[in-house]
């Protein structure tokens, strides 16, 4: 079903006996409206895959008229062979634009409904992480701490659920049920008594409805925000309630930085908490806990509820101040304490995000990272403790939540939702299950060995040269290594020149995470391991020969330039 057709004609008869189905019986308005239904499709198509052979005459007419967004005045002559009138038209049309949500292939419909940071290049056709929206095989990728490209198991458990969708076999909020049930089962979730999943376009949107629940009541708020440069560069704007981008996931024109409507930016005040002290350095459990419990009281004797954000995996991979540490703060001040769980690298021990969720904190998570799905799918999970307290949704969140994200029931909190479901969100979410599925059947034992095996291997790979080194704290055992590179003037790299030096490997098919600055002067490429790698690692495959790969590619740009 993923075959990429490049034959239009073709493409526009499979698309039409999808939308068929097997109903035999169709009257001409029916078939006209499929009839655009599959020319919007093959138009989508064509977007992605340039240079697709030539389009006949008769079926070009249909692409123009699926493709404008208004209703063609001479639609009715597009309809070779149908028995139609000019009044027909309007009723078509109308059909059409219901049927629109789901004319285009997977591919292309899981580019929507996030936001810009998804856009395609139109020159390169890749977005900014440099992952189109087709399976790459020739493409080496260690990048799953940012992004990476969809497999083609993905792509095609994607396509499966839009067939089914358009083949009524399955509602939008079956399928939204059976991915809710489908990811609680992978995360080890699904006997948690009252645990509330709620899909979001992305791990940033996923924060922004965790800050709104930590809002709730009208009084003063503290948030607290570990490792502001550590986390997705959005969350700092959510985290106050302001937009991260210029456009929103459904597409609205927004101010980035500006308020949220109807959020209440005036009465919460935003505080960054280091992680690493001046040399780069993460800082101890103790430590931060402590700064965290002193920052707490304070806001807490000035009349003040405090929204705190940690972080279970951290750009760098950095855990802090760590589960045992957030127990004993949740402890110590059992009122007015909301705690934000950033597992949105998804390397946290589900055992860990359980527990987080038993001491009532919300965790927010995406499947787009370690577990390597297609970006964007975040993953609000509010703990029984707090579902009952959700405040209903304000108006302004309507520009980044779908009605199907959230339960049905949840009318009271969901009122101001108008869109009912986010297709794109949907096959995101299910293309990323195949990997989470997968990697939920491997013992941890086998995982950590991986992980360790990974690691040396990376060592093995820099050598002893001393033009590379991996940043002192990496965690042991983690799946993220970021790697200072000497500058060849003196010194090491910084963001601006590491820069260039990440998109130069994208330029050569090698994929790694985007460069981060964990402390001034502390600025590294990451490469990390997925759970596809760790499962292929698993069964045997290495990753020796890539990582040697890559690094000798990273010498010989900063060979290149400097001109040696
Ligand atoms: C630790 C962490 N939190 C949150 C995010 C934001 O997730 P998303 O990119 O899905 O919006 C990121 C993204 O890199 C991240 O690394």
């Amino acid at each position: 079903v993923i075959d990429i057709v490049t034959d239009p004609a073709l493409q526009f008869a499979q698309e039409l006996a999808l939308w068929r189905g097997p109903k035999a019986k169709e009257t001409p308005q029916t078939q006209a409206a499929h009839r655009l239904a599959a020319a919007h499709a093959i138009a989508a198509q064509a977007r992605l895959v340039p240079g697709a052979a030539a389009v006949p005459d008769w079926l070009h007419r249909l692409i123009d008229a699926a493709r404008s967004e208004q209703m063609p005045p001479d639609l009715t002559a597009a309809f070779a062979g149908l028995d139609l009138t000019d009044s027909d038209v309007p009723a078509i049309w109308q059909s059409f634009l219901r049927l629109r949500p789901l004319a285009e292939p997977a591919a292309s419909l899981m580019l929507r409904d996030s936001d810009s940071r998804l856009d395609l290049d139109p020159v390169s056709g890749l977005n900014r992480y440099g992952c189109g929206p087709l399976p790459q095989s020739e493409l080496v990728s260690f990048s799953s701490s940012t992004a990476t490209t969809i497999s083609p198991d993905g792509l095609r458990a994607a396509e499966l659920l839009r067939q089914r969708l358009i083949s009524a076999a399955c509602d939008a909020s079956l399928a939204a049920a059976e991915i809710k049930r489908d990811i609680l089962a992978a995360m080890g979730l699904n006997d948690l008594a009252g645990l509330v999943p709620v899909l979001a376009s992305s791990g940033t949107t996923a924060t922004l409805l965790a800050t709104h629940i930590g809002l709730r009541g009208d009084g003063p708020v503290q948030v607290l925000l570990l490792g502001p440069e550590e986390t997705g560069s959005g969350v700092p704007h959510v985290a106050a309630v302001r937009h991260p981008a210029p456009r929103s996931p459904t597409g609205a024109v927004v101010v980035e930085g500006q308020p949220i409507r109807g959020m209440p930016s005036d009465r919460l005040q935003v505080e960054g908490v280091p992680i690493r002290d001046a040399d780069g350095l993460p800082l101890t459990s103790a430590v931060v806990a402590e700064g965290l419990a002193v920052r707490i009281e304070t806001a807490r004797a000035a009349g003040k509820r405090v929204v705190l954000h940690v972080l279970e995996g951290s750009k760098t991979g950095l855990v802090t101040p760590g589960l045992k540490a957030v127990l004993a703060l949740r402890q110590r001040f059992p009122q007015g304490l909301d705690v934000i769980v950033d597992a949105c690298q998804m390397r946290a021990r589900p055992s860990d995000l359980r527990r987080y969720l038993d001491a009532g904190c919300l965790v927010v998570a995406t499947g787009s990272k370690f577990m390597a799905g297609p970006a964007f799918c975040g993953l609000l999970l509010i703990p029984a403790a707090l579902a009952e307290a959700v405040p209903p949704l304000p108006e302004g969140l309507a520009d980044y939540s779908w009605r199907g994200d959230w339960p049905e029931d949840w009318e009271r909190v969901c009122a101001t939702l108008p869109r009912s479901a986010n297709p794109g969100l949907l096959l995101r979410w299910r293309a990323a299950l195949v990997e989470m599925t997968a990697f939920a059947q491997l013992a941890p034992e086998a995982i950590a060995d991986a992980l360790s095996r990974f690691a040396q291997a990376l060592r093995d790979a820099i050598g002893e040269d001393g033009d590379l080194r991996l940043l002192p704290g990496n965690p042991a055992g983690g799946s993220i290594h970021t790697l200072a590179v000497a500058a060849p003037a003196g010194g090491w790299m910084d963001m601006a020149a590491l820069r260039v030096v990440y998109t130069e490997l994208a330029r050569n098919r090698c994929l790694i995470g985007q460069p981060v600055a964990c402390a001034p002067g502390h600025a590294g490429l990451r490469i990390s391991a997925s759970a596809p790698l760790i499962r292929a690692m698993v069964h045997g495959h290495g990753p020796e020969a890539e990582l040697r790969m890559v690094i000798g590619k990273v010498r010989a740009i900063v060979r290149e330039l400097v001109g040696v």
